[in-house]
């Protein structure tokens, strides 16, 4: 794998961007431990020294990749990302934005980072932001899902994929596709709320036909094949999950469901999914997901589960 890394190193170089400023400013939204969690369990079975190979889909200014890159030294990411001239537009409608407000609370520095955009470029700029990882980490400028074939090509296979690109449904069919193996993960699971939340939509569409879990928390979005499960609880009956309904309804006011027999039944409320199973004639099979024990309906609907078993 190492080899096939190497190789991508080579197909693509770093521009020099010593000397350039760096703008450590993310789009990004809440959850991202979610993703270190992942990963964390990666490297453990890697025993901790081994690479660990990631693919990055949308890095702009190479926040999350830093992160990533930061707080994992055997991580090696491959970043995609077309870094287009129009991000220099773009950029200039954080300006007196809360995310960039964070950053920069004064005005001139808010300036600056919009200057050193159009003046250093945006993929240099993301880039200057890493500049300290140099060795580990590959910029592959194009379009998600087509520059996808070209990393495949080489043999690269990643452990996971972290998908925080144009929201279109071809990046997790792609990925998929080439990385069946890998990990696929996300962010924009809260983006949109005026128009659907596009990105669950996605993100659930796949899952259903594919057979995946959903792990929600905020922004971030990870999807598990049953045996990630943590706690699998067995109910007795189809029925069960009428009772469930009722139960979990009357813990918390916005939980929802979805149900396909025979697939999947997902409980979420507004941002966190917070269990996953699935359907069958005579059973249900729920996986209560890890971060629900913090959500604030996680303990009340963890009692109705049980209390819904034993009844
Ligand atoms: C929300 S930003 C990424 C933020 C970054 N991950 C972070 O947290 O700091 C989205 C990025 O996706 C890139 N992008 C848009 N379409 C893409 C595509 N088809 N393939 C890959 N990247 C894409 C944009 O250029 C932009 O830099």
């Amino acid at each position: 794998m190492i080899d096939s890394f190497k190789q991508l190193q080579q197909l693509h170089p770093w521009p020099d961007v010593s000397g350039l400023s760096a703008h450590n400013f993310t789009l990004g939204g809440g959850g991202r431990e979610v993703i270190e969690r992942e990963i964390e369990k990666i490297r453990r079975t890697k025993h901790g020294t081994e690479p660990i190979f990631m693919v990055e889909i949308g890095c702009f200014m190479c926040a999350s990749t830093r992160r990533w890159l930061a707080k994992f030294d055997t991580l090696h990411i491959v970043g995609v990302d077309p870094w287009p001239e129009s991000l220099k537009e773009q950029v200039k409608k954080y300006v007196d934005r809360p995310l960039l407000n964070r950053l920069y609370p004064h005005a001139e520095d808010q300036t600056r980072f919009v200057e050193d955009i159009r003046n250093q470029g945006p993929k240099e700029t993301g880039l200057a932001n890493i500049q300290a990882y140099q060795d580990r980490f590959i910029p592959v400028q194009g379009y998600s899902p087509d520059a996808l074939k070209g990393i495949a090509d080489t043999g690269f296979v990643p452990d996971l994929v972290y998908i925080d690109g144009a929201k279109q449904p071809e990046d997790l069919e792609g990925c998929y596709e080439h990385w069946p193996t890998a990990k696929i993960t996300g962010d924009d699971w809260h983006w949109g709320r005026n128009y659907g939340y596009p990105m669950r939509k996605i993100v659930k569409k796949f899952a259903l036909k594919n057979d995946f879990g959903i792990e929600a928390n905020w922004a971030t979005w990870v999807l598990h094949k049953d045996q990630d499960s943590s706690l699998l609880i067995q109910a007795a009956h189809r029925s069960d999950l009428f009772k469930l309904q009722a139960l979990a309804t009357r813990c918390h006011k916005n939980i929802d469901f979805e149900e396909k027999l025979g697939r999947l039944l997902v409980i979420y409320d507004e941002t966190n999914l917070i269990a996953a199973g699935s359907v069958a004639h005579s059973s249900i099979e729920m996986t209560l997901i890890d971060p629900l024990f913090e959500s604030r309906a996680a303990p009340l609907l963890l009692t109705a589960l049980h209390a819904t078993i034993q009844s």
